[in-house]
């Protein structure tokens, strides 16, 4: 499952799933570009790869926009070469009732979960072409394949996610590069942590989201990076366009039951 000199753009890698990613891919001997917006994280990761031995370059990038994006990829083709890999795992949530939620906020959303997937595609694509292969991960979420009342901008994201990775898919297969989506479930992070921290009785809920699973645990970043290492993988060689719930089980509950 080699991915030894590889270069994978991962966004959103100081902190969470981004992180642990970035470090298991250049565990594994990847060259990694850390394309994150907060320089602190970005830091910390960038320092964690390099004194475990790997390698890697930190790119401050807002994924929402178009010259920055734009900025981070052309510095990554400067630096390494070329790009095989993008995993396009930055987002944010909002907890919000539709009814009440601001343009802002549904355009922010939106901006920083889907528009991203979009721009850092469209600027990495081109230099996969050229190499004649690559392959593109998608973060999306069981917040794709179900309803999550308060969480419609997010909701709308994730599904539109997983809809345009099979377009690049059948655009850019052709061209031997791959598309594929993972829709985590519930995992240990900044994010999971905060909204846990909402919830009127963290402690409880905490419990609950255990039981929810089939395997009695929540997820771990490590849990998607593996999956992210294969769906990069020339094991994966003839994979495209699907999407890939990783969720300990969790979807195979109908939640009446
Ligand atoms: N944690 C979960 O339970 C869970 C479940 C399903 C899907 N996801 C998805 O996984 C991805 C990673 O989530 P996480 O839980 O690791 O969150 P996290 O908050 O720990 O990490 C997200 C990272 O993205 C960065 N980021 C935010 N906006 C950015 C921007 N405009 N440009 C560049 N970087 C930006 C943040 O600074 C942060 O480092 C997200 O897309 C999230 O929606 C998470």
């Amino acid at each position: 499952m080699s991915l030894k000199e590889r270069v994978v753009i991962v966004t959103g890698a100081g902190s969470g799933i981004g992180r642990g990613t970035a470090e298991l891919l250049a565990s594994e001997g990847a060259k990694i570009v850390i394309a994150e917006i907060n320089q602190t994280g970005g830091m910390d990761t960038l320092e964690a790869i390099v004194s475990a031995g790997g390698t890697a370059k930190f790119i401050q990038t807002n994924v929402a926009d178009e010259q920055s994006v734009r900025l981070m990829v052309e510095a990554a083709v400067a630096c390494y070469g070329s790009i095989y890999g993008l995993v396009n795992n930055a987002g944010i949530e909002l907890e919000a009732e539709l009814s009440s939620m601001t343009v802002a906020d549904w355009d922010r959303i939106l901006s920083v979960n889907l528009r991203s997937v979009f721009l850092c595609s469209r600027a990495a694509i081109p230099h996969m072409r050229r190499e004649g292969r690559g392959s593109i991960i998608n973060i999306a979420s069981v917040h794709a394949n179900f309803g999550f009342e308060r969480y419609s901008a997010y909701d709308a994201s994730k599904g539109g996610i997983v809809a345009v990775t099979r377009t690049i898919a059948l655009e850019n297969g052709p061209y031997q590069i791959r598309a594929n989506a993972i829709c985590p479930g519930y995992i240990d992070t900044a994010m999971w942590a905060s909204w846990l921290g909402a919830q009127p009785d963290p402690e409880k809920t905490e419990r609950e989201t255990r039981q929810w699973h089939p395997l009695r645990r929540r997820g771990t970043p490590l849990d998607i990076a593996r999956a992210v290492r294969f769906l990069l993988s020339d094991e994966a060689e003839w994979i495209t366009g699907i999407s890939l719930v990783v969720d300990g089980g969790m979807s195979a509950r109908f939640f009446g039951s």
